[in-house]
C-alpha cells in the first residue's frame, strides 16, 4: 500500500486518486497562492471575512495532507506587503486569524512533527502576531518533519533586497577583518541569504482561483518551478484538488533547459549517425 496513513480516512475519490501517485515522483516543496476567498464570499453574499475564515479550513487540510505525504516543504501565502492595501478592519481580521490559527492549531502541527517557519519581515507586524510567531517557531524548532513555511508581510523582491543588503555587510565584515580577498556572490550565496535559506526550492507553484500571476511571490526560488493554476477558488480547495495537481505534476517532464528524454534519444541518434 503506497500511502497507508492517508487511506485509512481517505473517500472514494481520494482513494482513487491516492492510487494514481507515485510517491517516488513527489515534488520536494510545494509553494501555494491561495487566492479566491474574498470572490467565495461575494458569491455567498457573505462579507470578504467568511472567505478568509472559509479559507483556513482549506489552508489546515492541505497541511496535513501535505505532511502525511511526507512533502519535505510546504509554504502558503498568506500575506503579502501589498496587502496593507486593504481596508484596515479587513487587516485586522486576517491578524486575528492568524493568531487563532497558531493557538488552534499549534498542537496538532506539533504532534504531526512539522516545523513551522515564518518567511517576510514579521518585525513589522502587530507586536502580538510577533510574540505568538516567534513562540510557535521556537515550539516546532527540534520537528524533524515537513517543513511549513508561512509567508506573512511577504514581496518576493522586498526579500531580494534584504538578501542583497545582508550580502554587502557580510562583505562589510570580511573586509574590515582584512579577509575579503575570496569573497564571491554566486547563485549559492543569494540563496544562502534569502528568508527560505535551508529550503529546497519550490518543484510545484500552485494558485487558486485561476489568475495567471506570480504576485512577487518567491521570485528567486520559482525559477524552475511548475506551475498549476487552478479555477478553484481556495476555500473550496479540499484534499482531493491538491492530489489532482500533485497526479498532473507527476506526468509532466522537467527539463531545466535540457531536452525532452525523447528529443535527447533522437539527437544523439542523430549524432552518432552524423559521425558514421
Ligand atoms: C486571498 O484571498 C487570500 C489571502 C489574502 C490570504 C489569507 C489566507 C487565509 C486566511 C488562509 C489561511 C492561512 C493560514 C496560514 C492560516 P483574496 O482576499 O485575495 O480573494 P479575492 O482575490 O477573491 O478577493
Amino acid at each position: 500500500m503506497k500511502f497507508p496513513d492517508l487511506l485509512k480516512t481517505a473517500n472514494r475519490e481520494e482513494t482513487s486518486l491516492l492510487e494514481q501517485l507515485d510517491p517516488r515522483r513527489l515534488p520536494k516543496h510545494i509553494a501555494i497562492i491561495m487566492d479566491g476567498n474574498g470572490r467565495w464570499a461575494e458569491r455567498r453574499h457573505l462579507p470578504r471575512v467568511a472567505g478568509h475564515r472559509a479559507g483556513v479550513k482549506s489552508a489546515r487540510e492541505v497541511i496535513e495532507t501535505c505532511a502525511r505525504l511526507k512533502i519535505q516543504a510546504l509554504t502558503l501565502y498568506a500575506f503579502s506587503l501589498e496587502n496593507w492595501r486593504r481596508p484596515k478592519a479587513e487587516i485586522d481580521f486576517l491578524m486575528r486569524l492568524l493568531r487563532e490559527y497558531l493557538r488552534k492549531e499549534l498542537p496538532v502541527i506539533h504532534r504531526n512533527n512539522i516545523r513551522l517557519l515564518v518567511i517576510g519581515r514579521p518585525e513589522q507586524l502587530p507586536s502580538e502576531v510577533q510574540r505568538d510567531v516567534t513562540r510557535a517557531m521556537e515550539q516546532t524548532a527540534g520537528n524533524s518533519g515537513m517543513k511549513l513555511a508561512v509567508a506573512l508581510n511577504y514581496g518576493g523582491r522586498a526579500e531580494l533586497v534584504d538578501a542583497f543588503k545582508a550580502i554587502l555587510e557580510r562583505y562589510r565584515r570580511v573586509q574590515s577583518n582584512g579577509s575579503a580577498a575570496g569573497f564571491r556572490v554566486d547563485e549559492e550565496t543569494i540563496a544562502e541569504h534569502l528568508y527560505t535559506a535551508g529550503l529546497p526550492d519550490p518543484d510545484l507553484l500552485i494558485r487558486t482561483s485561476g489568475e495567471m500571476r506570480v504576485s512577487n511571490f518567491l521570485l528567486w526560488q520559482i525559477a524552475y518551478a511548475e506551475i498549476y493554476v487552478t479555477e478553484t477558488l481556495w476555500p473550496d480547495f479540499t484534499r482531493a484538488h491538491l492530489l489532482e495537481a500533485l497526479i498532473d505534476f507527476e506526468k509532466r517532464e522537467r527539463r531545466y533547459g535540457g531536452l525532452s528524454s525523447r528529443a535527447e534519444e533522437k539527437s544523439s541518434a542523430a549524432a552518432r549517425g552524423g559521425r558514421g
